[in-house]
């Protein structure tokens, strides 16, 4: 199936970057909806300041950012969005009541051959089918933060997801030039989660438990493991709270051994959540 017009739902950190690399790599008409104007107002901010970062590099010649930014049209009407949309990538928060809503409300008024695909990193693409009359036209898009410059995504299949809808997808992600790889079963944390949200849950509890200082823990897996940034500000850069969110959707639905730690806890509570709220293990005001 030929796509032609993108809808991505959610301006946020992940749906503005998703929509900026449809836009700029894919060629892509994009409408890029979310709640409120001011979330609106911000998500094209971020797309602008990206655009300039890429150009003041030399990645984008001149007039190419003002034919990306013409490509996409900021919406506030679901309806409006997805009604010309042959692919709708949903990039709400991470919350499974407002994503399954969200997936009832968009199979409404979404053309019938669209295809509806989740940036979920950790909901089941098939309970979010099952929202929907149409569960062979739904699969998981999980991109990377930042999308801009993350390589990756994940293509999910979903129990009742068809092959051509699979297919379409990994076409979509090549075209706006992602590497992929396919998770054939919807399981929790699908491969990168799986793997890496431990390993943020377990830095939170050595510098819970005062093991290792701040600095030391994040050195030692630079250092040792080479990882571009230590997990202490990974999580503060992915968010406290979504990597709880996703700590205890491995929990739940895979196995008791991923609860998550005191440590990971108490920043949820004190919402020391990174960069979004200004302050987590580190303070972004200044950056
Ligand atoms: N758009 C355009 N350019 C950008 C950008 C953006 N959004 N963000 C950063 N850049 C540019 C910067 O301007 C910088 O350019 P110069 O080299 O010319 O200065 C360059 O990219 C590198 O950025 P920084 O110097 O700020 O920092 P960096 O070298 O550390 O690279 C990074 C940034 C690519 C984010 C790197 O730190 C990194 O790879 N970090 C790990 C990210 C990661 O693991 N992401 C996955 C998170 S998990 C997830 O997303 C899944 C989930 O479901 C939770």
């Amino acid at each position: 199936m030929e796509i032609k017009r993108i809808a991505v739902l959610g301006a946020g950190l992940m749906g503005h970057g998703i929509c900026q690399v449809a836009a700029q790599n894919g060629g892509y008409e994009v409408n890029l909806r979310d709640i409120e104007q001011r979330f609106l107002d911000n998500g094209m901010a971020m797309i602008k300041r990206s655009l300039q970062k890429f150009q003041s590099k030399g990645k984008l010649a001149e007039g190419q950012a003002a034919e990306i930014l013409n490509r996409i049209h900021p919406m506030l009407d679901l309806k409006e969005t997805v009604s010309d949309a042959d692919l709708i990538v949903e990039a709400v928060p991470e919350n499974v009541e407002l994503k399954t809503a969200t997936f009832r409300e968009v199979d409404r008024f979404a053309p019938t051959h669209a295809i509806i695909a989740s940036n979920t990193s950790s909901i089941s693409i098939t309970e979010l089918g099952s929202a929907t009359n149409r569960p062979e036209k739904v699969c998981g898009m999980h991109f990377f933060n930042p999308p801009q410059l993350m390589k990756l995504v994940e293509v999910v299949k979903g129990t009742k997801s068809s092959d051509e809808t699979i297919q379409t997808v990994l076409d979509v992600a090549h075209k706006i030039g992602k590497e992929t790889v396919l998770v054939k079963k919807d399981c929790p944390g699908f491969i990168v989660n799986r793997i890496l949200v431990p390993a943020l849950n377990e830095a939170a509890a050595l510098y819970w438990e005062g093991i290792a200082d701040r600095d030391d823990i994040d050195k030692a897996i630079k250092l040792g493991l080479n990882w571009p940034m230590g997990p202490l500000m990974l999580t503060d850069y992915i968010g406290a709270d979504t990597v709880l969110a996703i700590t205890d959707v491995l929990m739940k639905g895979i196995d008791p051994k991923f609860h998550p730690s005191p440590g990971l806890k108490q920043m949820v509570k004190a919402r020391l959540l990174g960069r979004k709220t200004g302050q987590g293990y580190y303070d972004w005001t200044q950056k």
